[in-house]
């Protein structure tokens, strides 16, 4: 079974659109702030593509989709097919593992931006070790060395207090991945501080009840990379905070 994917993932994107437009605008927001382009878009993690915005994809040449899905790809099309055609985008959707086999993806679309669509938080739930989901994380960032890339991703996710249908929408909120830490700051908590603060920060506009999941993606950006929060309503009583940035080829 796909933990992140298949069809529940799709029934409950489907159903839950309206629920999470909000979302979806904060994610177009994001999107169209990256200066257009007609070169190649290799997006990773594209599912049906249900949050993603066809605007944004319309402004490149080519776009590659990867998911191990085989709903993704049909369900893509579907969904986006007919603005690409009419911008003159050219659609692939790949059926496969792109993060076990990053390298030789990358190497097949050597030009191409890359976006990680919501699928880096996701990889705890295909490693239920939390050292191994890390590691896996770690292995990544190394593979992207020299490329350009984005990702959207949970960072965290948990119970809210008041039921998401009773309050207004958490505006998306902009960071600063925090600087490299000084040599004296070697204790856990020290580490964390930026990362607790944030949180405290958003967390609080999130209405967070309880304790809520960390997703691994805390260390994902670079330092100084512009960080975007989204707070994506996932259920009624259950919101996940996403965050979203780019990182220029080192
Ligand atoms: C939360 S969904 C992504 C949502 C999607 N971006 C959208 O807007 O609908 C995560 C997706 O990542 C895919 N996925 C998980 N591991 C993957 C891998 N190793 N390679 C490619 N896709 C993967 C899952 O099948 C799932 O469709």
């Amino acid at each position: 079974m796909n933990p992140s994917g298949g069809l529940r993932w799709h029934w409950k994107a489907w159903r839950s659109l309206p629920l999470w437009e909000p979302t979806c605008r904060d994610i177009a927001t994001w999107l169209s702030e990256k200066p257009p382009t007609r070169g190649d878009l290799l997006l990773i993690g594209a599912s049906a593509g249900w949050m993603m915005s066809s605007d944004f994809l319309s402004r490149f040449g080519k776009v590659i989709t990867y998911d191990i899905d085989p709903l993704a790809a049909p369900l893509f099309r579907w969904r986006h097919g007919k603005a690409l055609a009419t911008a003159g985008t050219e659609l692939v959707c790949q059926r496969g593992d792109a993060l076990n086999n990053l390298a030789q993806v990358l190497n097949e679309h050597r030009k191409a931006l890359v976006l990680f669509d919501n699928v880096l938080g996701q990889i705890r739930f295909h490693h239920p070790d939390v050292d191994e989901a890390s590691h896996r994380i770690a292995s990544i960032l190394r593979r992207l060395r020299g490329r350009h890339w984005g990702s959207i991703h949970d960072a965290y996710s948990g119970p809210v207090r008041t039921p998401v249908s009773r309050r207004a929408h958490t505006p998306l909120m902009r960071s600063v991945q925090a600087p490299p830490l000084s040599a004296g700051a070697s204790k856990r908590a020290d580490r964390d501080q930026p990362q607790r603060a944030a949180f405290a920060a958003f967390g609080s506009q999130l209405d967070a009840d309880g304790a809520w999941l960390d997703h691994l993606t805390g260390d994902l950006f670079p330092p100084g990379t512009a960080v975007t929060h989204i707070a994506w309503p996932h259920l009624d009583d259950y919101c996940h905070w996403l965050q979203a940035g780019w990182v220029e080829p080192a």
